[in-house]
């Protein structure tokens, strides 16, 4: 829906109002986003912002409309459609999670504040608010000074972007209007914000309750002498160069609704775009020149950054969602290793080894940290030494996708420099991230193409592949059954490799333990190295406990389809503590232990595996059976599939 079409909708304006419409629609806009620690005024705030600045617009449009019937409700209307043109691109991303998008305008500008709620998920929430503002108002309750949550929620702004502080010292009547309160918050604030590269910081006492300082001047601070914050929110100049940067196009979905008309639909990231331009695939760089700027209101001579459309190309080019249209002067990087600042939310840490998935603009992929640098001590910008990440924390590490991403480094493109992380279970979006540079190594690293391949070494030893996954306590028989199964297996001809937990743990996995990251990280190497036997043709039995479901999802994906088989050996708590074959659980209920699986760690059952081995009551010769007769269903039924359906 566009502007227009609201104001058609609304009113009937009189020439005055349509002037004074014509006016707000050509209104600079300035998105900003409040954040503080909790109690500090926010809500009040934006509260006082809403209601002053309607009131503002209201009368002006009352003497222009005296006699219109409708000028009653006409200001709620108005309200609404001069901005709406800004919301779409947020819709369209859907990733706004709880935060809303409050409207307002002045007769200088047009305003979007990103009202983010929350108290746990605060930080989430104003990331996400963060990621499009151009500026953040710094709450500070005046009793308190500068508190850690103050700290922590100017590093992420300055993180994601933001140049432009108001630092609004709030409640400035219950210290008595008192300037030597405020300066010294002002110096703290100075001090503490020194190396966050803001450009502006502009400290107004303020009480958002009674009004002082926020649309209108207060009597009571005649001591100070700057802006009220709304006279700050109407001049600060934001960079509006999106359209200056060079032309990036993340496509959206490509837009084929006959044999005649085939376009890439997206909204434009940056920079601008004309009929005949030359533009670039980012990740095949295979180039083209724009035909057609398809629009809903016809056809475009010019398009830019914000603007939603659909290019059509000279030639038959082949983009699929995700990738992006770019200007041939400026290419962006194409990497599947990089560094980036990650902000993480989730109450579950972040775990280096583990597999998110990673969503940039319009594109999707794996992802894993590979190496965790450090972390930020958002008090003193200390690099602390970390292992994982813990809600609300910040850190730089390295990343690696599983598929290259197209992006440009976050401090030169905001919107093609971002991604957020989203938890595979879940579904949770639990980081935000901003891409520092790719890195040199993935460069210099390409897949060696070899003559002998994964079937003709499996041909030869006559067998599939196969990736026997074996997940359950400790003590739940998984060794036994394990080492009976090769056995068997072995009699009948075939080659196999058994990789056990406590041998691998003896060797290649010697340097870790049973923390939640090191279990991460024993998962993620065994998977690489069962990978790697499955493609030297063995059937291969991995018998860890695994106890985390992401894991073993993610050595899954990491085989060929069908080659995995989650092998459940579901043998209960009491009775693994029962026969406690190395004396383990007698210890770890001792707490001698520590984090011991199904006592202090938890153990993720498998919901659906391919076998489900109930052991109690039974041997492991029947176990065994079990897993021989299910081997044997496979080869028959990909037999059959073979040679066309019959036997
Ligand atoms: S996993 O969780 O990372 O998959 P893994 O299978 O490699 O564990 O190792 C489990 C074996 O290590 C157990 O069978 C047990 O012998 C031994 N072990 C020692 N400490 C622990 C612990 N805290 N939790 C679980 N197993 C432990």
């Amino acid at each position: 829906m566009t502007m227009r079409h609201i104001m058609a909708k609304s009113l009937a304006p009189t020439d005055g109002v349509r002037e004074y419409l014509a006016a707000q629609e050509k209104k600079s806009l300035l998105r900003f986003l409040t954040c503080g620690s909790v109690d500090d005024g926010k809500s009040t705030l934006i509260g006082r912002l809403l209601s002053d600045t309607k009131q503002i617009f209201e009368d002006q449009l009352a003497a222009l409309e005296r006699d219109s019937r409708k000028h009653g409700t006409t200001g709620d209307d108005i309200d609404f459609a001069l901005l709406v043109d800004g919301l779409e691109a947020e819709r369209e991303q859907g990733i706004t999670i709880d935060v809303a998008y409050r409207f307002f305008a002045t007769p200088k500008r047009k305003f979007i504040v990103a009202d983010t709620p929350g108290h746990e998920q605060y930080t989430r929430n104003m990331a996400t608010g963060a990621s499009t503002a151009d500026l953040a108002i710094v709450l500070i309750d005046a009793r308190q000074g500068v508190l850690r949550q103050t700290r922590r929620h100017s590093i992420i702004a300055s993180l994601l972007g933001i140049r432009h502080i108001v630092l609004a010292v709030n409640k400035i009547d219950l210290v008595g209007f008192d300037q030597a309160v405020f300066d010294r918050i002002v110096e703290d604030y100075r001090q503490f914000s020194r190396d966050l590269g803001f450009q502006t910081i502009v400290p107004i006492p303020m009480s958002a309750r009674y009004g002082d300082n926020v649309t209108g001047r207060s009597d009571k601070t005649e001591w100070y002498s700057g802006p009220t914050l709304i006279e700050q929110l109407e001049t600060v100049s934001v960079d509006e160069a999106v359209v200056e940067l060079p032309f990036r196009f993340p496509v959206q979905y490509v837009n084929r609704p006959n044999l005649d008309f085939r376009g890439f639909a997206g909204t434009i990231a940056s920079g601008s775009v004309a009929p005949g331009d030359e533009v670039v695939v980012a990740k095949s760089g295979k180039s083209s020149r724009v035909k057609r700027i398809v629009s809903y209101g016809g056809d475009l001579a010019q398009a830019a950054a914000g603007q939603a459309v659909t290019l059509v190309l000279d030639d038959e080019v082949e983009i699929s969602r995700g990738n992006m249209l770019v200007s041939p002067a400026a290419r962006p990087q194409v990497a599947d290793q990089f560094a980036a600042n990650i902000v993480w939310f989730d109450e579950h840490a972040l775990l280096p080894g583990r597999s998110y998935i990673l969503r940039t603009e319009t594109d999707q992929t794996s992802a894993t940290v590979t190496d965790l640098k450090y972390r930020i001590n958002v008090n003193d910008f200390a690099h602390e030494a970390a292992k994982s990440l813990e809600m609300n924390e910040v850190g730089i590490c390295n990343i690696s996708t599983r598929t290259p991403i197209a992006f440009d480094p976050f401090a030169e493109n905001r919107i093609t420099g971002a991604f957020i992380l989203i938890d595979r279970i879940s579904n949770a979006t639990v980081g935000a991230g901003m891409i520092l540079h790719s890195l040199r190594r993935a460069e210099n690293i390409h897949w060696q193409s070899l003559d002998v391949g994964k079937h003709v070494r499996a041909d030869m030893k006559n067998q599939r592949p196969a990736v026997f996954w074996f997940t359950g306590l400790s003590g739940s028989g998984k060794s036994t059954i394990a080492n009976l199964f090769e056995k068997k297996l072995f009699a009948t001809g075939r080659h196999t490799y058994i990789l056990d937990g406590d041998n691998v743990r003896h060797g290649l996995n010697r340097d870790l333990g049973f923390t939640d990251a090191d279990r991460v990280e024993n998962i993620r190497r065994v998977a690489e190295v069962a990978r790697l036997m499955a493609d030297a043709g063995l059937i291969v039995i991995v018998s860890f406990i695994s106890p985390f479901s992401a894991e073993r999802r993610m050595a899954r994906e990491l085989m060929a389809d069908g080659e995995f088989i989650e092998v459940f050996v579901d043998t209960p708590f009491e009775e693994c503590a029962r026969r406690d074959p190395k004396g383990l659980y007698a210890r770890a209920l001792n707490g001698e232990i520590k984090n011991f699986t199904g006592v202090d760690s938890p153990y993720e059952a498998p919901e659906n595996p391919e076998i489900h081995l109930k052991t109690l009551g039974k041997s492991a010769e029947e176990m065994v059976d079990a897993l021989e007769h299910w081997l044997n269903e496979r080869d028959i039924a990909e037999d059959q599939y073979d040679s066309g359906g019959g036997i």
